[in-house]
C-alpha cells in the first residue's frame, strides 16, 4: 500500500505532540492542554495507525500498553555495572565520610554534595538507542538484571522518545521506579473492594507490579520513574556536574525529584537531612534516607570505587519505619464511647526513632485480615506522628505455641456485655458511664483543653482520682478538697491548690464547651458550636427531637440520634444538673430575634398534607421560633388544617375557641414569606 507523504508527515506530527503533552502532565507536573484533547489527539493517531499498521513504531504512545503477556523475562547484563550504596547512620558517620574524601583529594577544602531523597522503590537502568527507549532492566545482582522493557514503556513518566536533539546516541538512565502514596492507597482500596490481596507497603506494590509478565497488569499500576544518574554514555557529552546532568536529563524528558539540591559542604548536607526528616511524611512517596554525592564529576572520577559502592556518594538513611518483633499479649481497652480496642503487647523494638512496646489492632476485623495470633512475629510501623500499627505477620516464623486471640464477650473492666452493632467494626462495651473505664475516659474528655480546660489535670492524675477513689464522675471533681489531692503522688500543698483555682476558674465556661465536654459521640468542637449557635440554651437542645437537631450545621440523622439518645437517659441529665449545681455556668447565646420572627406564637398542625411533610413542616416553624403543641387552647396561635381534617376534633376547638386556622397552602405562603421555604 502506498502511503501518502502527507500522511507520514500528519503521524510523526501526532507522535510528537503526544509525547510532548505527555511530559507536560506527567513529568513538568503543568499540562497545556486539556485531558479531552489529548484523547482525540491520541484517538486521531489510533485511527490512522489501525489504517496504516505499516506505520506503527515503538516510539508511538499508543504502543505503552498492549504487548503480548510473556512467559519469562530474559536476562540483561549491564554495560556498565548497577552499583550500589554505602550507608551512613549519624552525623559523625557524615563528617567521617567527609573527612575521608578530603583525605583521599589531599584538601582541606569544602566538597560540593548534591543531595536528593533516597526513593524506596525498585533500581532501574534504561537504555536509549539514538533518543528510542530499547531497553528497560532491573537490577538483579548489579551486573545482570531481568529485561522489563514492555513493562517500563507502561509507566507514564518514562519517555519512549527523548525530547530534543543533543541527547547522545547511546544513553543508559538510571533511577528509581516507585509507587506515590496516593496511587497506593487507591490501589489498595480496590483490591480491598474486590477481595484481592493487598500489597504491605508501596516499595512492594511497585516490585510486584514490576515483576508481572503481562504488561497490561502494570499499565494499571499507578507507577511513576525519577532519574537520579546515568550508566553508559556514548557519542555525546553530558555536563560536568551531577546536578546539572540531571537537569538536562529532565530537559530530555525524565523526571527529576523536586528536592534536589546542590549544598557547599558537610555540615549544610546534615541540615539538609534534618529538614527532609520533618517533610518525610509530607511527601508524596516513600523514602528511606537521603543519598549525598560529590556533584564534580571529574572528582567523581578521582575518587573512584571501592568494590560495588561508589566512594564519592553516600545513603544517610532515616531510621526504619518498619521493624520485626514478637506479639507478647494482646489486651482490650474500652474507650471514652465504650469501644474495646486490642491493643497489641510487643516485645520492644526500635522504630521509626523511638522504641515501640504497644500498637493498635483495631478492632475484631483488622485480627481476622491479619490473621495474627500471640507469638507470632509481626511487623511493626511507626511513621511520624501515626500511632504504632501492625502491619502484617512473618508467617514463616510462627512458634508451635501461638495461641488465638479470643475477642472478649464482656467488657474487660466492668464485665457488662460486648455489643458490635451490624454494619459497624467496633465492638462496644454496654454499660455507659456505668463502667470505670468509660468514667475515666469521660472525665479525662471533660478536663482536657478544647473542653473544660481545667489546668494540670492531665490523664494520670484523673486515673489517680478515680483508682483512689476520690471522684466517680465530673461534678465530683469540684468538690475536691486540696486537702485530699496533696495526699495523691507526685502533688504536694502547691499543686493542690492550683488544681482547685484550676476547677474553679473552669466553672465560667461557654455553652459550646460545655456540650462538647459532656462527650456525646461524634459531637466534636464544631458541631458544639454550631448546636451552641442555633439553640441559644441547654433547654432548648435537651428537648429538641431528631427531626429539628438535623435543622443544625453538621447534624446528620447520625449525629441526631446519637444526641437525642444522650439527653433521654436520666443518668445522663443527672450528670448535667449536677455539673450546673456544683456551679458551672455561662451565658445564654441570644438568638437573634430577626432569625425567630414567629417567636412566642404557638402552632398546632392537624390533617394530612399533600406538599410537606408534617415533620418538616413542624420543624420549619420551629426554626422560626414557633412552638409546635399538640392540643388546642386559648393559647394557640394558629392551627394548620391538612386535607380531610375539618370534622376533627382540633379543628372543631379552634373553631370553637375563635383561633385562627389555615390551610397546606396558607402555611406555605407563611413559611415563603419568611425565607424558609
Ligand atoms: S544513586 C552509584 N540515588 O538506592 C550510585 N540511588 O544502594 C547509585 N536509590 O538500589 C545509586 N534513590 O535504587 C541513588 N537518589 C538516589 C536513589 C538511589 C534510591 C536506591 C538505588 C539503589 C540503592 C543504592
Amino acid at each position: 500500500m502506498i502511503i501518502p507523504a502527507n500522511l507520514l508527515k500528519e503521524v510523526s506530527k501526532l507522535k510528537e505532540q503526544l509525547n510532548y503533552h505527555n511530559y507536560r502532565y506527567y513529568v513538568l507536573d503543568d499540562p497545556s492542554i486539556p485531558d479531552a484533547e489529548y484523547d482525540r489527539l491520541f484517538l486521531c493517531l489510533k485511527e490512522l495507525e489501525k489504517e496504516y499498521p505499516q506505520l506503527v513504531e515503538l516510539d508511538s504512545p499508543t504502543q505503552r500498553v498492549g504487548a503480548a503477556p510473556l512467559s519469562a523475562f530474559s536476562q540483561v547484563t549491564h554495560k556498565v555495572p548497577m552499583l550500589s550504596l554505602d550507608n551512613a547512620f549519624s552525623d559523625n558517620d557524615m563528617r567521617d565520610f567527609n573527612r575521608r574524601l578530603q583525605d583521599r583529594l589531599k584538601s582541606t577544602e569544602d566538597i560540593e554534595y548534591a543531595c536528593e531523597p533516597k526513593l524506596d522503590g525498585i533500581a532501574i537502568s534504561l537504555l536509549y538507542i539514538d533518543g528510542q527507549l530499547v531497553q528497560g532492566a532491573t537490577r538483579g545482582d548489579g551486573t545482570t538484571g531481568e529485561n522489563i522493557t514492555q513493562n517500563v514503556r507502561t509507566i507514564p513518566s518514562i519517555p519512549l522518545k527523548l525530547l530534543g536533539q543533543d541527547f547522545p546516541p547511546a544513553l543508559e538512565v538510571r533511577g528509581e521506579i516507585y509507587m506515590p502514596k496516593a496511587g497506593f492507597g487507591a490501589l489498595n482500596n480496590r483490591a480491598r473492594a474486590a477481595g484481592d490481596k493487598i500489597f504491605v507497603n508501596p516499595r512492594n506494590a511497585a516490585a510486584g507490579s514490576l515483576r508481572q509478565l503481562d504488561s497490561a497488569i502494570t499499565a494499571n499500576r499507578p507507577l511513576e520513574m525519577c532519574a537520579y544518574s546515568v550508566g553508559l554514555v556514548e557519542g555525546g557529552d553530558l555536563p560536568t556536574q551531577h546536578t546539572a546532568a540531571l537537569e538536562q536529563l529532565h530537559e530530555w524528558g525524565f523526571l527529576i525529584n523536586s528536592e534536589m539540591r546542590a549544598v557547599g559542604n558537610i555540615e549544610a548536607c546534615i541540615e539538609y537531612y534534618q529538614n527532609l526528616g520533618v517533610k518525610r511524611d509530607d511527601l508524596a512517596y516513600d523514602i528511606d534516607g537521603i543519598v549525598f554525592k560529590v556533584n564534580d564529576f571529574n572528582l567523581q572520577k578521582t575518587l573512584g570505587f571501592v568494590s560495588r559502592a561508589p566512594r564519592w556518594a553516600i545513603a544517610y538513611k532515616f531510621p526504619a519505619q518498619e521493624e520485626m518483633t514478637q506479639l507478647l499479649d494482646v489486651e482490650f481497652q474500652v474507650g471514652r464511647t465504650g469501644a474495646v480496642t486490642p491493643v497489641a503487647r510487643l516485645d520492644p523494638v526500635f522504630v521509626g526513632g523511638v522504641t515501640v512496646s504497644n500498637a493498635t489492632l483495631h478492632n475484631r476485623d483488622e485480627i481476622d485480615r491479619l490473621g495474627v495470633k500471640v507469638g507470632d512475629t509481626v511487623v511493626v510501623r511507626r511513621a511520624g506522628d501515626v500511632i504504632p500499627q501492625v502491619v502484617s505477620v512473618v508467617r514463616s516464623r510462627r512458634p508451635e505455641t501461638a495461641r488465638d486471640i479470643v475477642f472478649p464477650d464482656t467488657c474487660p473492666v466492668c464485665g457488662s456485655h460486648v455489643e458490635t452493632v451490624p454494619g459497624e467494626v467496633v465492638a462496644r462495651c454496654t454499660a455507659g458511664l456505668v463502667c470505670a473505664a468509660q468514667r475515666k475516659e469521660a472525665i479525662k474528655h471533660f478536663a482536657s483543653r478544647k473542653a473544660m480546660d481545667i489546668d494540670g489535670l492531665g490523664d494520670k492524675l484523673v486515673e489517680l482520682l478515680v483508682d483512689e477513689g476520690l471522684i466517680d464522675s465530673m461534678a465530683d471533681l469540684y468538690h475536691l478538697q486540696a486537702q485530699q489531692v496533696e495526699k495523691l503522688e507526685r502533688m504536694g500543698p502547691r499543686s493542690a491548690e492550683n488544681l482547685i483555682a484550676a476547677l474553679h476558674k473552669s466553672k465560667q465556661t461557654t455553652l459550646d464547651r460545655f456540650l462538647y465536654s459532656l462527650g456525646i459521640r461524634e459531637v466534636g468542637e464544631a458541631t458544639a458550636r454550631s448546636l451552641a449557635r442555633y439553640f441559644g440554651n441547654l433547654e432548648k437542645l435537651i428537648t429538641a427531637d431528631e427531626e429539628t437537631l438535623q435543622q443544625v450545621d453538621d447534624v446528620g440523622p447520625v449525629v441526631a440520634h446519637f444526641i437525642s439518645d444522650f439527653f433521654i437517659q436520666p443518668h445522663n441529665i443527672e450528670a448535667v444538673q449536677a455539673l450546673q449545681d456544683a456551679g458551672i455556668q455561662w451565658q445564654d447565646i441570644e438568638v437573634n430575634e430577626a432569625d425567630e420572627p414567629l417567636s412566642g406564637q404557638t402552632f398546632v398542625i392537624t390533617g394530612s398534607f399533600k406538599v410537606l411533610k408534617r415533620s418538616g413542616a413542624k420543624a420549619m416553624l420551629e426554626n422560626l421560633g414557633a412552638k409546635v403543641a399538640g392540643s388546642v387552647s386559648v393559647k394557640t396561635s394558629m392551627v394548620v388544617v391538612g386535607g380531610g381534617a375539618t370534622n376533627n376534633s382540633k379543628y372543631i376547638k379552634a373553631q370553637e375557641l375563635g383561633v385562627a386556622t389555615t390551610d397546606e397552602p396558607g402555611l406555605i405562603e407563611l413559611l415563603t414569606a419568611h425565607g424558609a421555604l
